[in-house]
């Protein structure tokens, strides 16, 4: 049985399409969900399984702020196994149920001073000199998708007018994408922020270049946990990014909620 087929089943009848990835420490979003239906990834044919502690590796249906949506819990990220096409059979799977717009949060470092720790950063675009590619062996031309509306205007301005209707700080900035496992340089945050990053992560950008292949909208957020490497001298930490998340996640949840429940995320 295929993925979309096993999904199907299981979610009888239910036609989401709005898709959210969650990243480590940013889950509370999805104990709010009514209805919910939850589908390990270990239950679905040919889905990754996630070794980072903080993500449970399951896909939850339900209702959130009234809106069906679909979170997909524990994203398994490039450093885990060497391949950043990880999640290109979670994405295709909820191309093929319909979903139609996906919403990628992460943890991040910031590279610039005025951007805190706590601060959350809607991503306008990506620099992504990883030399990796999530469509590196496709056949045929549809890998050459383009970059240059990744991260959807429309969505970008919805997410800034709901954060200044609560009052709500948003930073607005370039995410660019270090491999990990380790940890930047000082050197490399240095780097990255003469290129023009404005924070550093080790996720989101294999997922938002295979969904803009797939076709699908992306909203992406980032959660400020630290400061880049040698930006405070102090060493940088994954208990850190998971006792820091869920303070700007508890901000980004609020803000994604507006979103939901003002129907700002369906087309
Ligand atoms: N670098 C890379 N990824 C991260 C960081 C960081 O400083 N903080 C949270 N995720």
């Amino acid at each position: 049985m295929s993925a979309a087929a096993l999904l199907r089943e299981r979610l009888a009848g239910r036609r989401p399409n709005v898709a959210l990835i969650l990243g480590s420490g940013l889950g509370a979003l999805a104990e709010g969900l009514a209805e919910r239906i939850e589908i390990p990834f270990a239950d679905i044919p040919g889905f990754p399984r996630s070794s980072v502690s903080g993500h449970a590796g399951a896909l939850v249906s339900g209702r959130l702020e009234g809106r069906e949506v679909i979170v997909v819990s524990g994203r398994v990220h490039y450093y885990e196994r060497g391949d950043a096409a990880a999640m290109r059979p979670v994405l295709e799977a909820l191309a093929t149920l319909g979903v139609r717009t996906l919403v990628l949060t992460n943890s991040a470092g910031s590279v610039r001073q005025e951007m805190a720790p706590g601060s959350v950063m809607v991503i306008a675009d990506h620099i992504n000199f990883s030399g990796l590619n999530p469509l590196i062996g496709e056949p045929d031309e549809r890998r050459f998708a383009g970059m240059t509306a990744a991260y959807d205007a429309t969505l970008r301005e919805r997410i800034s007018d709901v954060a200044a209707a609560l009052g709500e700080e948003l930073h607005s900035g370039v995410y660019m994408w270090f491999s990990g496992p380790s940890f930047e340089t000082p050197a490399e945050i240095a780097m990255a922020r003469t290129l023009g990053a404005d924070a550093v992560g080790m996720s989101t950008v294999p997922e938002t270049i295979l969904a803009r292949f797939l076709g699908l909208k992306v909203l992406a957020a980032s959660v400020v946990t630290n400061y880049g490497a040698g930006m405070t001298g102090a060493e940088l930490s994954h208990a850190e990014t998971k006792e820091m998340a869920p303070k700007g996640g508890a901000r980004l949840s609020r803000l994604l909620a507006a979103l939901l429940r003002q129907g700002h995320l369906d087309d």
